[in-house]
């Protein structure tokens, strides 16, 4: 009989240890859904390699749901006051939504220049307008140069200096 009763006192505690374990597992996971995930912590930064770029190619990134264009420039390409420049090579950086109505233009590699495809405005490698309707050019998202990578959401020096000349947009 105390055999007996030994063997459910163990059984007791055992599934006690148990429940208790799978309590603190389910408040780890409900933690878990109450705190932001750590990519969520991270929105709003989007880190860009710049040594992956290829010289007159678009490369398309997101950031904050947005289109980023980044465009190594080529040496015959010309410079501009707007290029962001990182170990000597220029680039250009631009959110990729059309400035008139916020169509995403193409790049042209052979004519060095954007075309909007919904009603024909263009820009040039540096995401000045070459042609109306839109007003004004590719704006220039918010940045910081962390050697040879781009942090997207954050103003660094070269960023604010831009600003400050009103060079952004
Ligand atoms: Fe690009 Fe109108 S949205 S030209």
């Amino acid at each position: 009989m105390a055999v007996e009763k030994e063997r459910r006192d163990f059984l007791g505690m055992a599934l006690g240890g148990f429940t208790a374990i799978g309590g603190i597992a389910a408040l780890g996971a409900a933690k878990k859904t109450w705190d932001p995930l750590p990519s969520v912590k991270a929105a709003g930064f989007t880190v860009i390699d710049l040594t992956q770029m290829e010289e007159n190619q678009v490369t398309i990134e997101k950031w904050r749901g947005k289109p980023i264009f980044v465009l190594k420039k080529s040496a015959d390409m010309k410079a501009n006051e707007r290029d962001i420049v990182v170990d000597g090579t220029r680039y250009h950086v631009s959110i990729g939504l059309c400035t008139h109505l916020g169509c995403i233009p193409a790049y042209y590699p052979g004519e060095h220049k954007f075309i909007c495809a919904c009603h024909g405005g263009q820009f040039d490698a540096s995401g000045e307008v070459l042609k109306a309707p839109p007003a004004k050019p590719l704006v220039i998202p918010p940045f910081k140069i962390d050697g040879t990578k781009l942090v997207l959401g954050e103003e660094g020096p070269e960023y604010k200096e831009l600003k400050s000349k009103n060079l952004i947009a």
